[in-house]
């Protein structure tokens, strides 16, 4: 049966610890000199409906460090949905290419997607969750701390598809997550509901408060993420002024744990979510995170195409 990478809570803890483990063996074998081809003649159809830097790159880089391609496909190329219906780019794409990467504005999109699709699809973004961005969140906190377990990572700000896939990584390797998110921007009822589960399956915790400062107390990790997602413009007004005392600066960061790292997607809004200070600062993992998006998923797609 094809393995798809729709979202980290659909694999298992064991699932997940082995793809971070291929991860740091990928890392290294490429820091050393190169990759081996693994993925020879392997080819990845990347389809976006929304802008990137990261996901595109990261995963580009990827296929070809491991000696496959990828093909680009921005959104006005396929009109996902629009111009043909998502069950005829999926048949047609999966007699073209090995593997599929869609970052889509609806979950709904990418599910149907991988129904329809005979090959791998890999979610590189929706609505509700990051599954690719947390894979390198984890392995960006294993770095630093060796494992996840019993860690404290506290997410700061909006409850969105980053706050829920850190939440769900977190859980499956034993971290104790803390959200602080204001009144009306809580994560997803039923994701926090998935995240109880496996919580309970690894002895962590999932808390959810409203007071930032609360929330940072002991945190080793300090994560946040942009007020407005892509998407969501019509509402970042309204947000610009909800958000302000969530806000990651140098004051809130000096209430978590001395040796606390800070953590944050990208792109960042600086002078937003986050300050300049913080986002530059001791405390920053900011750029090493986002390079191990190329290393994660080279995990990820070598573990899904059964060429590790
Ligand atoms: N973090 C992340 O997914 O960045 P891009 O939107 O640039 O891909
Ligand atoms: N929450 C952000 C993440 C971008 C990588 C968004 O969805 O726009």
């Amino acid at each position: 049966m094809k393995r798809d990478f729709l979202a980290v809570s659909d694999y298992t803890s064991a699932d997940i610890q082995n793809m971070l483990d291929l991860a740091v063996q990928l890392k290294k074998e490429y820091n050393q000199g190169k990759n081996k081809p693994i993925l020879q003649g392997k080819t990845m159809a990347m389809i976006f409906q929304k802008p990137s830097l990261r996901t595109r790159v990261s995963f580009d880089m990827a296929m070809r460090h491991l000696g496959g391609d990828a093909l680009y496909l921005s959104p006005a190329e396929i009109g996902l949905g629009q111009r043909e219906s998502i069950a005829d780019v999926s048949r047609v794409l999966s007699g073209y290419v090995d593997v599929i990467m869609a970052r889509v504005f609806d979950h709904a999109h990418i599910l149907e997607l991988a129904k329809w699709c005979s090959i791998p699809v890999i979610n590189g973004l929706s609505d509700y969750n990051h599954p690719c961005q947390a894979m390198a969140d984890a392995l960006t906190i294993q770095e630093e701390f060796g494992s996840l377990k019993g860690l404290h990572v506290t997410y700061i700000g909006d409850g969105n598809n980053v706050a829920v896939s850190l939440m769900h990584v977190c859980a499956q390797l034993g971290a104790h997550y803390t959200l602080a998110t204001p009144e009306g921007y809580d994560v997803d009822p039923k994701a926090l509901e998935i995240g109880q589960k496996l919580a309970a399956s690894t002895g962590s915790t999932i808390t959810a408060l409203r007071d930032p400062h609360a929330a940072v107390k002991n945190a080793h990790v300090i994560y946040t993420d942009t007020w407005t997602s892509m998407g969501q413009e019509a509402e970042s007004k309204k947000r610009e002024l909800v958000f302000p005392p969530y806000q990651v600066n140098e004051a809130l960061v000096a209430e978590a744990d001395k040796k606390a790292i800070v953590l944050h997607c990208l792109p960042a809004h600086r002078g937003q979510e986050i300050t300049d200070a913080v986002a530059d600062g001791s405390h920053s993992r900011l750029f090493p995170q986002a390079h191990n998006r190329l290393h994660a998923q080279k995990a990820v797609v070598a573990t899904i195409l059964g060429a590790a």
